[in-house]
């Protein structure tokens, strides 16, 4: 199936984000074919620049950009031919008739439609004016052609200011016609997640309470600020990583099966699991959650600076670059069985994992310890799924070792396509599936308020609190109780 013919308006089309995945995502689908017989690109920016330079900046993007696929012979001068720029004040009105008339232009092309996908792909503070300007021209109105917006995250920095911000967007469009991304949700092996659980009749017989000890959802970073310091100061761990990204893949590990695979039955079903999370009061916090700051450290054999040595950053800065934090489900499924969730910069590698591990055997019979089972889907790198058992081990003696079950995403032989350009795909065919919907962002900021509250207004003392190149503050151990442990990783 392919889309529409549409136009894919992009503002802050010279952006970083702009430049690093959605040009080389948009360019990867139109050469695959898959963006069907008409298209076209405006960016739209502050920055006074025309159509020349900008097709320059853009092939410029393609081609120092890792996440481009290569180009055919002629493909990216052809691909240069479906650019266009306009300029102006987001405050205004003019830019938006700009648009309005790049949209006119197309029309003819476009099969007398005009489809239009706006992506706002710019600093936060603009996605209120420039939604309330595309209102103010009736860009919004559908009666020739569909209309939607793309929101990036944050999405909000909190819960009142999410809430103010789903108000501000509807007031001009529905709900049906607002995408606001998480690009873990674009992670082909996020979407395995819910072909393993509700493509088997094997896995979900053991889904739950009486059989599962406990689920580890794990984001580790080795990066460290890569020089977002203006951002990162304001955001923090928690709103960069927990709220979206983290939020996003416990609840598709929690949720109940949905009825049917739409994007209204699945959505359904993360929001019923986020509404029965335990609240975090801000006094609950200090037993549930961990923060940490990384210091300077060694990593991959190299010395790296301390986050409060990094460029931008506040002297004495207590923004965390480390949460974990124990989440507890009221429901039927899940009573007594914590979700433990960490994520943080500057850990020893990067490795995405979500681990459901098994309650241990009743009795042990054999000799030594009995060990739990544990089945993990490894989101990335080295994508794929394992199942971790005890096995006995060759000989006379009933020794029992663990092993592992292995199931590797590469094995498939097909390279993963980048997260952004299955969600633009998706967005321009209309799926919302992989979108979350206003009352999700809305339980994810519930659960992590108190959280907020209790860590944005005090001083971290202990800060920094973990080298760099380490897997965070001892008091994540802690976390997990004297018969737990993080996995290995
Ligand atoms: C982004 C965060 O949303 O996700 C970054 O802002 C983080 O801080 C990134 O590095 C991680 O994404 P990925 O796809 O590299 O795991």
């Amino acid at each position: 199936r392919a889309p529409e013919p549409a136009t894919l308006v992009i503002f802050g089309a010279t952006g970083d984000l702009a430049r690093r995945k959605l040009l080389p995502a948009v360019f990867g689908l139109w050469q695959d074919g898959l963006l069907g017989s008409a298209f076209n690109i405006v960016g739209v920016g502050r920055q006074e620049m025309t159509d020349e330079a900008f097709k320059d900046f853009a092939i410029e993007a393609l081609k120092s950009s890792k996440e481009t696929d290569a180009p055919q012979p002629g493909s990216l001068e052809k691909f240069r031919e479906l650019l266009y720029y306009e300029f102006g004040d987001f405050g205004g009105d003019e830019v938006y008739s700009l648009v309005q008339k790049e949209l006119d232009r197309a029309e003819e092309a476009h099969g007398g439609r005009k489809n239009a996908l706006f992506y706002l792909s710019t600093p936060p503070s603009l996605f209120e004016p420039i939604s309330n300007g595309l209102g103010r021209l009736g860009l919004d109105d559908e009666s020739e052609g569909w209309r939607r917006i793309v929101i990036e995250k944050p999405f909000g920095r909190d819960l009142e200011s999410a809430r103010h911000l789903n108000d501000a967007i509807h007031k001009v469009w529905d709900e049906s016609q607002v995408y606001r991304i998480d690009h873990y949700l674009g992670k082909e092996t996020v979407q395995n997640l819910m072909a393993i659980r509700f493509g088997n009749a094997i896995f979900e017989p053991l889904w739950n309470r009486g059989y599962v000890d406990h689920v580890q959802i794990t984001a580790s970073e080795d990066l460290g600020l890569e020089g977002r310091a203006g951002y990162y100061e304001e955001a923090g761990v928690v709103r960069d990583m927990l709220q979206n990204h983290l939020m996003q893949l416990f609840a598709l590990t929690a949720m109940e099966a949905p009825a049917a695979f739409d994007a209204d039955a699945i959505r359904d079903e993360k929001v019923k699991v986020l509404r029965a999370v335990k609240p975090i009061p801000k006094g609950r916090v200090k037993q549930v959650a961990v923060r940490g700051q990384y210091g300077s450290g060694t990593m991959y054999g190299e010395r790296v600076p301390g986050y409060r040595e990094e460029p931008g950053v506040r002297e004495g800065s207590s923004t965390p670059t480390y949460v974990a934090v124990k989440l507890e489900i009221d429901n039927w499924r899940w009573q007594g069985v914590p979700f433990y969730l960490r994520t943080g910069k500057r850990l020893p590698k990067k490795v995405t994992e979500i681990a459901v591990v098994f309650k241990r055997p009743p009795l042990g019979i054999f000799p030594g310890g009995l060990e739990r089972n544990v089945l993990a889907f490894r989101i990335q790198p080295d994508e794929g799924v394992s199942l971790k058992f005890s096995s006995k081990t060759p000989g006379q003696e009933m020794v029992l070792r663990e092993v592992v079950m292995d199931f590797r995403y590469d094995a498939f032989g097909a390279q993963l396509e980048s997260p952004y350009s299955r969600l633009l795909l998706d967005a321009l065919l209309g799926d919302a599936t992989l979108f979350p919907r206003e009352d999700e962002v809305d339980h994810a900021w519930q659960i992590v308020s108190g959280i907020l509250e209790a860590w944005d207004g005090t001083k971290a003392p202990e800060f920094p609190n973990y080298p760099a190149g380490t897997w965070g503050p001892d008091a994540a151990d802690e976390l997990l109780g004297p018969d737990r442990r993080w996995r290995r990783l």
